[in-house]
């Protein structure tokens, strides 16, 4: 949430920084702004809203040369989307962008008399005007001044008008990244804008100085003392960030789901199960534990959904699901026997991080499922299994959820199997037709056309309606979010028994509902609220699988995946609830990658 970004070194910061704010951008794009340290000494700053292609064309009137400089792109939070609330913000001698909220800024503007000097509307530029006034030449002096002061989360790219070809950077919670490399030094709040220049980096610690000049990226103490961040390899690099030819980056992310499916499962089978040992995950985790939480946001809970819905009858261990800014507010029934499972994508979203400590706080023993290396959540759980998907660009997730949804397959497995509810035999039997499940998603992929003449026929809808029961409710979740997420279209998921109490009145003739029926234990159930549906004109468009069989007219259109057994449809049904958001987006000419409002890693509460 808000991509930050600074550069020093030989090359030209403009093209540095702006193409840095371009790869940051999925990040918060309300608007964006530079600022340059130029040759002569004095900092230029330009600001513009909306994309950051604004700021580039307007930039092509900054002709003199720069070699340093901080960058911004913004998902609102204090203030509109205007120039004046746009970063960088500069007071005084101060230049800086943040990422964050700082929660205590009012009480920082009365007791600093800031009233009449702020010209936005932000809690950053409250942080500049301290920062100016505690500036006697020393910067790390008047942040390591700064910084008690603050309540909330940040990170701050700061550069001082008397230090030029300096940038300084801190962070609190909100990640930032960095790295020293042949064409100088980088920090940003993640890897996507440091990887065209180097794949090795490391991460800023909590509440350590860092300091950027053409010649060093070096991290300090605020007691001065320097001391050597782990360096990390980054394990994709600038390639894995392109289109390739595909016309937005949702749809290649869809694409990309079976290598990333395989490289997530395939490294992990010993003797054709799945083997936690190079993760650092013993047996003993999960035999020992007698109940699992799980805590999660987004998609990565929809997830969480589907896991609970496998293990409860597999593992016969109870399993709860929360929202993670929920659970972090709550007084939870966990303790030392509860196994913890945190999911996040990014590794950074603030109140899955927020739910990890506080599970860390009842002394249960906590495992995260994640996919960027490195972030803040893998590193302070006790034990992570990194999904393999690369990078996701489009802010809708995708392969992201295909491979969480994997990993937590495999879990059960492995769970299932050192609980002695699993045999070798039945592991192996598990894990196979978790593999099988892979090409089916590639079948699926391969009927784009059928799906986009789906989704052509709901594009002037105002509501729709997923239901399913079972794993098919926990898969109506995450369609209902995507299609939300990327067509504005109100979605809404039921599991399908429960649409009678009350929802179903707002069935009227032609209102779409899209139903998930692969679950065969409950097939009949869930047809027979289909019916339900119809009868009251619903425009059915059915999901389920090549052998059921459906009578004439209970469905308009139906959708047939491959004949699977019922607990491993996932990748083929995420594939065509992916499909159906997408082109729904691009038949409504939305902004696919960028929806409005979202951002992808949300650092923010
Ligand atoms: C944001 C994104 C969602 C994502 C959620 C959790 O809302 O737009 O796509 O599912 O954050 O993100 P995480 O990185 O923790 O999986």
């Amino acid at each position: 949430m808000c991509g930050i970004i600074g550069y020093t070194g030989p090359l030209s910061a403009k093209e540095i920084i702006l193409n840095g704010l371009t790869q940051l951008e999925y990040r918060g794009y309300d608007s964006a702004g530079i600022a340059l340290c130029m040759e002569s000494s004095y900092i230029r700053m330009l600001k513009k809203t909306g994309k950051v292609s604004n700021l580039k064309e307007a930039s092509k009137q900054i002709k003199e040369v720069s070699h340093s400089g901080i960058g911004h792109t913004r998902w609102a939070t204090h203030g509109c989307v205007s120039e004046n609330n746009t970063h960088p913000h500069q007071a005084g001698r101060v230049t800086l962008v943040h990422n964050g909220i700082i929660e205590n800024y009012h009480q920082l503007i009365c007791q600093f008399g800031l009233e009449k000097k702020l010209k936005s509307e932000t809690d950053s530029e409250v942080a500049a005007w301290i920062l100016d006034s505690f500036y006697q030449g020393d910067p790390a002096e008047a942040i390591g001044r700064l910084l008690p002061l603050l309540e909330g989360s940040y990170s701050f790219c700061i550069m001082f008008e008397d230090c030029p070809g300096e940038i300084y950077a801190v962070r609190s919670v909100s990640p930032l990244v960095a790295a020293y490399t042949h064409s100088g030094a980088l920090v940003a709040s993640d890897l996507t804008a440091l990887i065209p220049y180097s794949r090795q980096y490391f991460v800023l610690p909590e509440k350590h100085l860092l300091k950027l000049t053409a010649y060093s990226a070096k991290v300090y103490t605020f007691e001065g003392r320097e001391i050597m961040p782990e360096i990390i390899e980054a394990d994709w690099n600038m390639d894995a960030a392109m289109k390739h030819g595909f016309s937005h980056f949702m749809l290649k992310e869809i694409h990309e789901q079976p290598e990333a499916l395989n490289q997530t499962i395939l490294p992990r089978l010993t003797d054709g199960i799945p083997d936690f040992s190079q993760d650092g995950i013993p047996d003993s985790l999960l035999k020992n534990c007698t109940r699992i939480q799980i805590a999660a946001c987004g998609t990565a809970m929809h997830a969480g959904m589907a896991a609970r819905a496998l293990i409860e009858p597999l593992v016969r261990i109870p399993v709860t699901v929360s929202i993670a800014s929920e659970f972090r507010y709550e007084e939870p029934l966990i303790d030392k026997n509860t196994l913890v499972i945190i999911i996040s994508q990014s590794g950074e979203t603030i109140d899955t991080l927020a739910a990890l400590r506080l599970a860390k706080n009842y002394g249960s023993p906590t495992l995260s499922v994640v996919n960027v290396k490195g972030s803040t959540i893998a590193r302070e759980s006790d034990y992570v299994l990194y999904t393999h998907a690369g990078p996701e660009i489009a802010v809708a997730s995708t392969k992201a959820y295909s491979v969480q949804l994997a990993a937590l397959y495999l879990l059960s497995c492995r769970l299932a199997y050192v609980k002695g509810r699993f045999n070798l035999d039945q592991a192996k039997g598990f894990t196979n037709k978790l593999l099988s499940s892979i090409p089916a998603m590639k079948e699926v992929i391969k009927c784009k056309n059928e799906i986009q003449a789906i989704g052509n026929e709901i594009l002037s809808a105002a509501d729709i309606f997923f239901i399913g029961r079972g794993l098919d409710y926990s898969f109506s979740l995450e369609g209902a979010l995507k299609l939300k997420e990327i067509s504005y279209i109100h979605a809404e998921a039921y599991a399908a028994g429960e649409l009678k109490h009350g929802t179903i009145a707002l069935i009227s003739p032609g209102v779409p509902v899209v139903a998930i029926a692969t679950q065969e234990r409950i097939l009949g159930k869930t047809l027979s609220n289909v019916k339900e549906v119809k009868a009251r004109g619903a425009f059915v468009i059915l999901i389920t699988k090549e052998e059921t069989e459906i009578s004439p007219g209970l469905a308009d259109v139906i959708f047939r995946i491959p004949q699977i057994e019922d607990r491993f449809t996932i990748f083929p049904i995420a594939a065509v609830l992916q499909l159906i958001a997408y082109f729904v987006s691009v038949g409504k000419g939305l902004d696919v990658d960028q929806p409005r409002n979202l951002a992808k890693s949300v650092t923010v509460e």
